[in-house]
């Protein structure tokens, strides 16, 4: 139910105007985003390297109305992969791009055309780029844009969303050999008709669609912070005779950063999803909504004002 009321308030442009300018959102913020420009991106990066982690990194934006907005992220996304080359910090990173950030809502093409670009700019510096999946009416859109991108470029990523009722066989189709695919719960508010609602039909889809990843010839990323899901990860690798560096775990930016060096000390190549920009509101609400605990710290810094 909390859920629901705080991924409704996700999209509502009147409770982002207040809590984006409110006082004490910086420092809720600052938990799940390092920053907001380029180099805050690159110092986020180097101190996660330094500590045996490697990065995804997404300019944060999403659903773009308008084309001047989409070539605002595409540049961002541009500037971000020459200064990683710059900094020598581009190998082994990858960038997660949201198409609706580069217009996927009112032009499909359009959005193609960016992500095409971001991925010359992204194989030119030694970098992968993954595809983030947003609500259940852009999937078939994202896929088919995944299929074009990896003629080019097949090291392409695509996430798959375990609560969508369409993942396993999504999965069936994408655990081929060269496909990098990262398995998450999902984010979104989701109607029944194509999302399991229970938090036991969404782990076990997880643990099903992992199967099929772990057992297939592709590139499983285990994008989750559940502890009963990573031994289970764990465990299938032993199983599937997968060597460290032929899956990974990945977890986001501030979100159980002791388990981030846990399993990277234990030799698991481990991903930190890092998000930076200006557009924070959509993705912190989404973090909100996963865990009633991070709404008392919110509420927490509200009421210590
Ligand atoms: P679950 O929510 O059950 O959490 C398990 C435990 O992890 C909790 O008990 C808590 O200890 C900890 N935890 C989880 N979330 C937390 C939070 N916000 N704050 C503090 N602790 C928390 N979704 C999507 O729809 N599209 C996408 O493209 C992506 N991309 C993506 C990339 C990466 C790298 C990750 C890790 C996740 C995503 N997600 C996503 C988000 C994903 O769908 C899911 O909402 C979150 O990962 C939370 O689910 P868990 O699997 O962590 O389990």
């Amino acid at each position: 139910m909390l859920r629901s009321v705080i991924l409704a308030a996700s999209r509502s442009s009147r409770v982002e105007r207040v809590v984006a300018t409110a006082p004490f959102s910086r420092d809720v913020v600052r938990r799940f985003v390092p920053g907001t420009t380029t180099d805050d991106a690159l110092r986020a990066t180097r101190e996660l390297a330094a500590g045996g982690l490697a990065v995804t990194l997404d300019y944060l934006g999403e659903d773009t109305v308008i084309p001047e907005q989409a070539v605002e992220i595409r540049d961002a996304y541009l500037e971000l992969l020459t200064a990683l080359s710059a900094a020598n910090l581009a190998a082994g990173a990858d960038v997660s791009v949201k198409l609706s950030a580069l217009g996927q809502k009112f032009d499909e093409q359009l959005a193609y055309e960016h992500a095409r670009s971001i991925c010359v700019a992204a194989s030119e510096a030694g970098t992968t780029l993954t595809l983030d999946m947003e609500d259940h009416t852009t999937t078939d859109s994202t896929l088919d844009i995944l299929t074009k991108l990896r003629t080019d470029f097949p090291n392409t990523g695509a996430v798959l969303q375990a609560y969508l009722r369409r993942t396993e066989a999504d999965c069936r189709e994408l655990a081929t050999a060269g496909s990098r695919v990262r398995l998450c719960k999902g984010a979104y508010s989701e109607p029944e008709s194509v999302a399991y609602q229970s938090a036991l039909e969404v782990d076990k889809s997880y643990v099903r669609c992992m199967n099929i990843l772990m057992s297939g010839e592709g590139y499983p990323m285990l994008a989750t912070h559940d502890p009963r899901l990573i031994t289970i990860g764990a465990d299938r690798a032993r199983w599937f005779d997968r060597a460290p560096e032929e899956f990974e775990f990945q977890m986001l930016y501030g979100v159980r950063p002791d388990e981030h060096a846990r399993l990277a000390g234990e030799g698991y190549t481990v991903r930190v999803y890092v998000p930076y920009g200006g557009q924070w509101y959509g993705y912190l609400m989404r973090r909100l909504a996963e865990r009633p605990a991070n709404v008392a710290f919110f509420a927490r810094a509200l009421t210590s004002r």
